[in-house]
């Protein structure tokens, strides 16, 4: 089952992407997880992207497509996968159409998580990571059981996005209505499209995923 979620800054679907990929054995393909490893071991995608991200916009198109292309056609991926920030573009979501085709393999479902603006800023800005293994949590909305210690791996370090400001995520939030909420009609006329009610508790929103994925 290969699967795209699809929804603004903030949205859940890294949250969600986490939840499906152990439920269902699939692959979550975060292209911003992806990005923010070739910045941090500092190759050549990630000298571009550093910036570009920083500032809230959107990587060049043709990057990300070799990218994801490339990703897709590892071992992992024979079960299925599960877009997490890609596409993000109409480009994008025309040449995953192709790549797929060319590869074989068809789409499941689109979920569009939709969640209105004001309720992102404060999801993002209370956002942090387990340093040692990716668990992610929020000040507010998703403690660890025990203050200060990852639920996942016992780890105590934690680590916030450097876009993960305020100001960056009205960029982000920007790059969103332009260039990527465009695409969603583009899969309403596939028939792939479901939305859920991303502004419901974590555990709803992945009942309405699971619903969505049953009915699709
Ligand atoms: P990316 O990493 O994809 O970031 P994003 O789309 O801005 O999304 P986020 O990761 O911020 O949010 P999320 O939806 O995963 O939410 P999460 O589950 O963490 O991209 C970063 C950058 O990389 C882009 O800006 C761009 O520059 C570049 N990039 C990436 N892909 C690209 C592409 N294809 N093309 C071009 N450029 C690209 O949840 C957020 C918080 O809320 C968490 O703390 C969580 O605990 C909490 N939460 C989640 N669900 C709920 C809920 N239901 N109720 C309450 N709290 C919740
Ligand atoms: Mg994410």
């Amino acid at each position: 089952m290969n699967v795209i979620l699809l929804g603004p800054p903030g949205a859940g679907k890294g949250t969600q992407a986490k939840r499906l990929e152990e439920k269902h054995k699939l692959i979550q393909l975060s292209t911003g997880d992806m990005l923010r490893a070739a910045v941090a071991s500092g190759n050549d995608l990630g000298k571009k992207a550093k910036e570009i991200m920083d500032a809230g916009q959107l990587v060049p198109d043709n990057l990300m497509i070799d990218l994801i292309s490339d990703r897709i056609d590892q071992p992992d991926c024979t079960n299925g996968f599960i877009l997490d920030g890609f596409p993000r573009t109409t480009p994008q979501a025309e040449a995953l159409d192709s790549m797929l085709a060319e590869k074989g393999l068809k789409l499941h479902s689109v979920i569009e998580m939709k969640v209105q603006d004001e309720i992102l800023v404060d999801r993002i800005t209370g956002r942090y990571t387990c340093a040692n293994c990716g668990a992610g949590y929020h000040d507010s909305f998703q403690q660890p059981r025990v203050a200060g210690v990852c639920d996942a791996c016992g780890g105590t370090e934690f680590t916030r996005r450097s876009d993960d400001t305020a100001e960056t995520v009205r960029s982000r939030l920007a790059a969103y209505h332009a260039q990527t909420a465009p695409i969603l009609p583009y899969y309403g006329e596939k028939g792939v499209l479901k939305a859920v009610d991303g502004m419901t508790g974590i555990d709803e929103v992945t009942a309405q995923i699971e619903d969505a994925l049953g009915a699709a």
